[in-house]
């Protein structure tokens, strides 16, 4: 019997330490999968960019995550968000910088801006004023500026519309545009060049001009040329300017939504200032309506380039209805002149643009430039 109490006793403490050391396993095993479970937590956050689990450690030195992060945002704009709210949690964690949320560098913009909505309905029997405009787009600043607030533009954008006697075009043309510039996430100044008197319009001249004029105000890298009575149906189509000259205007209302023929470059098109020098500008000598648009065209291609387009379906456009205007009569020489672009487009163009400046208003919409820009040539008389 003696023998038998030790033994009991030892199996006693050795089932009773099999137990502890059980439960030393088990409190092991319970630690590892807390520790598995936060560092998951951890990972997944950071890859939804949530960065709320940090703040909760406010106390607690981050700094090597902060580099993670920060080194995250460098490469150039890939990482845009991650700038945005990186800077953000550092904020958070870190109070004691004093680095302001003012001088945090925005990150670029996005390619495909995020609120765009698509298809658009664009009507013209509303009445329309340009207070009304103005209550819409109240962060558009004087002389019709606007830059996004929340990134950097790669481009900024410079709008140039040929202008006479169309105010009431005008107000539905910065009820829809400005909205939709702004959703493009655009920077951008709408100029309205406006020709003076009542001789022959001449709309080219007078892009001419608006590409010098706003480049007087603003270091403009893109110039988009568009006629004042032309509303995009599509807000997928970007306001801005791309590797080859750019047609926006593709499919209008009048045409049958089709382009009505392949070198049609009317209406809306784009360039880069560097594709606009490319071509010595636009011709100064097309008086009256049409031809300058292919005249352009010829250029374009004259020189190596290509006219990009954007999807039919997304180039759709409409066209606020009007009568012809006066003083703007089918130019009858444009067939005979756009034979000639090769010759002609050395000596006429931005290298021999002449007008005189009469008034450069800054309205709250718009930038009105007023010119005189002479007058057409008189016929050479026949025969
Ligand atoms: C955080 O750690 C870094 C080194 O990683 C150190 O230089 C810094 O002083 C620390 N900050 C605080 C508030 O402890
Ligand atoms: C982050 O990038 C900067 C330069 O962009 C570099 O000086 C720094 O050492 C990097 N930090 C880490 C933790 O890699
Ligand atoms: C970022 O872009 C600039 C010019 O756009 C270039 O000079 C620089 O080398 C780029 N940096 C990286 C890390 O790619
Ligand atoms: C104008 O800008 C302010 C500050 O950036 C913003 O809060 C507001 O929503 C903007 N308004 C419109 C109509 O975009
Ligand atoms: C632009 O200014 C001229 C005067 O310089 C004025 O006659 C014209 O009505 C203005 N046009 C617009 C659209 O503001």
């Amino acid at each position: 019997m003696p023998d038998t109490v030790p033994w009991i006793c030892l199996e006693m403490t050795r089932l009773m330490l099999g137990r502890t050391l059980e439960r030393i396993c088990k409190a092991v095993l319970l630690l590892c999968l807390v520790h598995f479970l936060i560092m998951m937590i951890l990972y997944f956050d950071v890859y939804s960019q949530r960065f709320d689990i940090f703040s909760r450690f406010n106390g607690r030195n981050f700094s090597r995550t902060h580099h993670y992060y920060y080194n995250l945002s460098r490469p150039n704009g890939t990482f845009a968000s991650y700038l945005a709210t990186g800077d953000h949690f550092l904020h958070s964690a870190r109070p004691e910088t004093n680095i302001t949320p003012t001088a945090k560098p925005l990150p670029p913009c996005p390619e495909v801006p995020p609120g765009l909505v698509g298809r658009l309905l664009i009507e013209f029997s509303s009445a329309m004023t340009l207070e009304r405009v103005q209550k819409e787009n109240p962060n558009v600043t004087e002389g019709g500026k606007y830059t996004p607030p929340d990134c950097r533009a790669k481009q900024k954008v410079a709008i140039i519309i040929p202008f006479r006697h169309r105010d009431h075009h005008l107000k539905y043309w910065l009820h829809y545009l400005h909205p939709i510039l702004r959703r493009q996430k655009i920077d951008y100044g709408i100029y309205i060049i406006n020709q003076l008197g009542e001789d022959t319009f001449n709309r080219a001249k007078l892009l001419n001009i608006g590409y010098t004029e706003a480049l007087k105000d603003a270091e403009y890298d893109c110039f988009i040329f568009s006629d004042v009575d032309l509303i995009p149906m599509d807000d997928r189509n970007l306001y801005h300017c791309y590797d080859q000259p750019r047609h926006f205007a593709i499919a209008m209302d009048k045409f049958g939504f089709r382009l009505p023929y392949a070198g049609y470059f009317g209406g809306v098109s784009g360039l880069s200032r560097n594709q606009f020098l490319k071509i010595n500008g636009f011709p100064n000598e097309y008086w009256g309506w049409g031809g300058e648009d292919d005249d352009i065209y010829n250029r374009i291609t004259l020189n190596g380039m290509k006219v990009s387009r954007p999807d039919v379906r997304i180039g759709r456009y409409r066209m606020i209805k009007h009568e012809r205007d006066k003083h703007n009569e089918p130019n009858p020489q444009r067939f005979n002149k756009i034979q000639n672009t090769k010759v002609t487009m050395k000596r006429d163009g931005i290298n021999s643009l002449q007008y005189r400046l009469v008034q450069v208003t800054k309205y709250p919409l718009y930038t009105n430039v007023s010119v005189e820009i002479g007058k057409p040539p008189p016929r050479p008389p026949r025969g």
